[in-house]
């Protein structure tokens, strides 16, 4: 399977075979976490973020450092020449001539694959706007199978925001490739937009919607619980509509499964009370660590 020089924009343009490949490579990558590599020896890596992020860029960086290789790039905008009115396109046709690979997250939908058609190298999503984190999805498919063994055959709850959380529907597209019952919790503001149910409907994806996860936590072996994101409403006061509608503790998980898995992709900011992270249920920082190894197999499998 070639992945060289392939870009990474939608976790919709990888097949079943291809996820399974990437997750074969990311298991690798777990030796060279120690020992490290100088399987990407002179390549360099541009990460440019225009939204702030954690996780995402700095396993970027770290996957890079870990297999030998360097990174240049930008966390501020303002510091950069975006600051002046330089347009995405110009910063890409500059870029692609300092780095091997680049890596891009945008709020606004459709810049990267802006870049992608200016790029001469490859690019990698790292969240556009509300639409899709790719990288995050196959992250949240690999810590699945590597906490439950299997994706096949399990029920798993995706709540909170899912209208404008861009992580939850890159990866509801990903378990498209898998026998999996999907239950999506939200309250009716927040719930799934219709295309992306139409397009799961036509995967042969039954989906159950429910407002109240008590009716539902028995029955799931995964709970993927993510935050409101509060910046991406348009209007304030419909923010604080939703705000707080969700907090997993303890309590709400007494009638779960003993091996039910709970994932975030962080960050947290209340939807898990800390009193869920010393519960065996508690996965989600497990999960980020997770985050490495997958970007460690993409990094390789493209630049390689
Ligand atoms: N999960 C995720 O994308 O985290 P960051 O925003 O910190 O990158």
């Amino acid at each position: 399977m070639d992945f060289s020089g392939r870009n990474i924009m939608s976790i919709q343009d990888f097949s079943r075979d291809e996820l399974e490949h990437i997750f074969k490579i990311a298991s690798d990558m777990e030796k060279f976490v120690k020992t490290g590599s100088d399987m990407l020896k002179n390549k360099i890596l541009a990460n440019l973020f225009f939204e702030p992020s954690t996780r995402t860029r700095l396993s970027f960086v770290s996957a890079m450092y870990r297999l030998g290789g360097k990174v240049l790039g930008f966390d501020d905008p303002k510091m950069s020449s975006r600051a002046k009115g330089e347009t995405l396109v110009d910063t890409i046709r500059v870029i692609e001539s300092y780095a091997d690979a680049i890596v891009i997250r945008h709020t606004i939908e459709g810049s990267v694959t802006l870049a992608a058609e200016y790029s001469n190298v490859p690019i990698i999503n790292a969240g556009s706007g509300t639409l899709g984190h790719p990288t995050q999805a196959m992250l949240d498919l690999f810590a699945i199978l590597r906490e439950k063994n299997t994706i096949d055959g399990l029920t798993v709850g995706i709540l909170g925001d899912l209208k404008y959380g861009r992580t939850v529907k890159s990866l509801a597209y990903g378990l498209a490739n898998y026998d999996v019952q999907l239950v999506f919790v939200a309250p009716e503001q927040l719930r799934m937009r219709r295309d992306v149910l139409e397009d799961l409907s036509e995967e042969g994806k039954s989906i159950r919607e429910v407002s109240d996860l008590d009716e539902v936590i028995s029955d799931l072996d995964v709970l993927y619980v993510t935050r409101i994101q509060e910046e991406r409403f348009p209007d304030p006061s419909e923010y604080e509509k939703v705000k707080g509608y969700f907090r997993i503790n303890r309590r709400t998980l007494k009638s779960a499964k003993d091996d039910l898995i709970v994932l975030h992709p962080l960050p947290r900011v209340g939807e898990i009370s800390t009193d869920v992270d010393s519960t065996k249920h508690a996965r989600y920082f497990k999960q980020s660590s997770y985050g490495l190894l997958v970007r460690m197999a993409l990094l390789s499998l493209i630049l390689s």
